[in-house]
């Protein structure tokens, strides 16, 4: 069977199409769009780009896919997003995405109104982020509150596509996790939260399992309810259960990690999230510019293609002679939750150069994740392999500054997808190709040589 997985992401949707014998990709497809800052700090999206970008890149996939057709479709996508309908399903506003940051005191007065943070993780299982949702529905109630007074649904970015694409209100319970409603323990939205934030429980959408159709495009193509990217991420490189631990080198750069039981960081410094399998959990950590910082390097310091940077790295040994790098470029989640932290280098020469900068920079990042690291370790004991996705995994440098700093051997999968090809998983379950994730798991995830 050949099925389809989406990623709804914040530059592009990427899709592809998987035979679900082996694992294979069989075509793969992408439509970039731009988001918009209107004001510093501020990030915004047209939610009909995420629709539009959605049906070129699933009509693709369908003509690879051949006479028979997708088997399945599974959803996933960008998190914590705001999407307000009206009762009519007419986009109120352009969502508020993730990346967001407008919502300090909303995410403040969401700690006061629930009795503070103790409680509040006692709850939800979590701190409340600017980036999560509730805050910025509690931002439109302030600013915006004739458009508020209008609202009859909310959904998740990757939701919108669903609605689209098959008529459904319909959220999964990872994706929900995300939101600051959800009572991430219980597996369903929290009564406490919505009673303590004034939010009309009718809005929500049903949190179903990601494995369960959602629902049925026009051609009669099972849609799984999907999957937030992270917990989507997660069960393309096989980290569906304890074990393994996932370490994701993208823009941002993520720790995740399968949880024995439902677990929560007493401070809430770990993101507490049902997995994309049922009775499952995860807790993972954020760091904001991970090869975001590498790329930022490579932008400012002039023409030169990562491979470059990199051999020029490869000159310098551990530590650069004291040269030190911060990389809280865009502020920081995990462990700090400060969007006000700056970057920072510190100890430099006049030996320094390119390459010691770049070395610094790889090995930042890496302390960062050690962070995040430590934190989710400490909610289920220390995991004895990392799994590594994501562009950074390309460099062998940086695999071995991030095997060291971790003081873990690091696996690359075979096929580093992202958060499509979990997707596609779950669109194989919902196409009844697998009874459940474990299984699509194991027929399609394999790794590579490991890196000590
Ligand atoms: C997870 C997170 C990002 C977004 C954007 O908490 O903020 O992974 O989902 O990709």
């Amino acid at each position: 069977m050949i099925v389809a997985g989406l990623d709804v992401g914040t530059t592009s949707v990427k899709g592809l199409a998987l035979d679900t014998d082996d694992g294979r990709v069989v075509a793969s497809a992408e439509e970039g769009y731009p988001f918009d800052t209107p004001r510093p700090g501020w990030a915004e999206q047209d939610p009909e780009l995420w629709w539009r970008g959605s049906e070129r890149v699933l009509s693709a996939l369908s003509a690879a896919a051949g006479g028979d057709g997708l088997g399945g479709i599974g959803l996933s996508g960008q998190m914590h997003g705001l999407v307000a309908l009206d009762s009519a399903d007419e986009v109120l506003r352009p969502a508020l995405l993730w990346n967001d940051q407008r919502t300090a005191a909303e995410a403040r007065e969401i700690e006061e109104r629930l009795g503070g943070l103790e409680a509040l993780v006692r709850v939800t299982g979590n701190r409340s982020l600017t980036g999560f949702t509730a805050p910025k529905l509690l931002w439109m109630a302030h600013h915006e509150p004739e458009l508020y007074a209008r609202i009859a649904h909310v959904l998740l970015p990757k939701d919108y596509v669903r609605l689209r694409l098959c008529g459904e209100h319909a959220t999964d319970v990872t994706d929900a996790s995300g939101t600051l409603w959800f009572d991430v323990g219980k597996r369903r939205w929290s009564d406490t939260v919505l009673d303590a934030l004034e939010v009309d429980p009718a809005w929500l959408p049903p949190a179903e399992e990601s494995g369960v159709v959602s629902g049925t495009t026009p051609g009669g193509v099972p849609v799984a309810a999907g999957a937030g990217d992270q917990g989507a991420g997660a069960l393309g490189v096989g980290v569906d259960r304890p074990g393994p631990v996932s370490v994701v080198l993208g823009t941002s750069g993520v720790v995740l990690a399968g949880l024995p039981a439902y677990a929560a960081e007493p401070e809430g410094r770990v993101q507490a999230s049902c997995h994309a399998l049922p009775g499952a959990w995860f807790g993972m950590g954020v760091i904001l510019s991970a090869a975001g910082s590498l790329r930022w390097l490579r932008d400012v310091t002039g023409d030169v293609a990562f491979g470059g940077l990199d051999a020029e790295a490869e000159k310098w040994g551990p530590g650069a002679e004291g040269l030190t790098f911060l990389p809280y470029l865009t502020g920081e989640r995990t462990p700090h939750f400060d969007p006000g932290a700056r970057g920072a280098f510190a100890g430099l020469t006049v030996r320094h150069d390119r390459g010691a900068l770049a070395r610094s920079v790889l090995e930042g990042v890496a302390f960062g994740m050690r962070d995040a690291l430590d934190l989710v370790a400490s909610l289920g004991g220390h995991p004895r392999v990392g799994r590594v996705s994501g562009g950074g995994a390309k460099s062998d440098l940086w695999m071995r500054i991030m095997a060291s700093v971790l003081e873990l051997p690091l696996e690359r999968v075979a096929v580093d997808e992202g958060a499509a090809y979990g997707a596609a998983l779950l669109g194989g379950i919902a196409g009844g190709a697998w009874a459940k994730a474990e299984e699509a798991v194991q027929a399609c995830v394999r790794t590579k040589a490991t890196v000590d």
